[in-house]
């Protein structure tokens, strides 16, 4: 019986001593069938008990039943602390990640040409004063259309090819002009603010249209603003973004119902003298539609247009920065293929 005691003895520090070693979670069920399956010495001497007197059983049968158990809780208990130590470990590692890290041989990033455009943009109005507004892209037919002068079923609704949305009288924006009338409402005057953003119409995409596209909205209200002003401003931004020291302009008629007069300012082609593929062999380019606001805009902003008066502009965002980059389609802009972006 001395000799059965003993090696229950030695199972057990055997076991502690396996206990000790184990590096993955397989390994406690490879230690729970060694020490507890058929083939376990503890099985063995379980058989071996029928060999006993009576006396002696009544000593090993417990001791068995307790080294048994303690075997099944310790790895139980062991194996739960060991799961729980290694999602607190690759927690601390994730905790600990450095994104500032610099791991050689890797490629640095940069800012893609539609932000790099929209951030000298922004600049260049940021220079004569203008703040950066921004309004919402799921916008209402009110400050889409109404508050603009575009009364319901007129016609005028028909030069935007409108996505309309399951909410009632609600879309996806046509244009940037609804901050016009949202940033009167809530803005003091003087008030010059430029909005570049996404603007959505349901076009046939192709090289020069896409569904979703950028704008920028520009506007200034004050006490006797004139079309001066208008054409000045947007002369002085050309002028600066495609840096050139001068850049002629020149005005047309456009009709815009939000503006009265409206105008399409063209500027000389900045890449020919003679005409070339970009201008279409005009030497001049439609860029920058804009007019006097409406005094009926005004109207809707809270601003008395008899006191007041104010100059807007919306030109395509997506269409400048292609001309910048010598980009000929508009699908490369929001495309993600690194061989068109990183020649920026
Ligand atoms: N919102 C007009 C458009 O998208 C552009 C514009 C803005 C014209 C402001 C005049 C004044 O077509």
């Amino acid at each position: 019986m001395d000799e059965i005691l003993t090696r229950i003895v030695s199972i057990k520090e055997a076991f502690q001593q396996n206990l000790q070693a184990i590096q993955t979670l397989k390994e406690f069920d490879d230690l729970k069938v060694s020490f507890l399956g058929k083939k376990s010495q503890l099985q063995a001497l379980l058989a071996e008990m029928k060999n006993l007197t009576v006396d002696s059983r009544r000593v090993v049968g417990p001791a068995l039943q307790e080294l048994k158990a303690f075997i099944e809780n310790t790895i139980e208990q062991t194996r739960q602390e060991f799961v729980e130590k290694k999602a607190r470990s690759a927690i601390e590692k994730e905790q600990n990640f450095d994104v500032t890290a610099y791991k050689p041989g890797i490629s640095f990033g940069k800012l893609h040409p539609y932000s790099q455009a929209v951030e000298e943009i922004e600049d260049i109005f940021l220079s004569m004063g203008y703040e950066i507004l921004d309004g919402p892209e799921f916008e209402s037919d009110f400050y889409n259309f109404t508050a603009l002068n575009i009364p319901q079923d007129h016609p005028a609704r028909d030069m935007y090819d409108t996505f309309w949305t399951n909410k009632k009288s609600m879309l996806m924006r046509t244009h940037t002009s609804p901050v016009q009338v949202r940033s009167m409402q809530t803005k003091q005057l003087p008030l010059a603010a430029i909005v570049p953003g996404r603007t959505y119409r349901h076009e046939a995409v192709d090289a020069t249209h896409d569904f979703m596209f950028m704008q920028c909205e520009g506007f200034f209200v004050d006490k006797d603003v004139t079309v001066a002003h208008l054409f000045a401003t947007a002369q002085t931004f050309l002028k600066q973004l495609f840096k050139k020291d001068e850049l002629d302009i020149r005005i047309r008629p456009g009709f815009f119902p939000f503006v009265e007069p409206g105008f399409e300012i063209d500027m000389r082609c900045p890449f020919c003298t003679q005409g070339c593929s970009v201008c279409k062999r005009s030497t001049w380019m439609e860029v920058f539609p804009g007019g006097m606001i409406h005094p009926n805009v005004l109207k809707a902003g809270g601003i008395d247009p008899d006191v007041y008066s104010g100059f807007a502009f919306g030109f395509g965002l997506s269409r400048l920065v292609m001309l910048k980059y010598g980009i000929d389609d508009i699908r490369h802009l929001y495309g993600g293929k690194l061989r068109f972006l990183e020649q920026f």
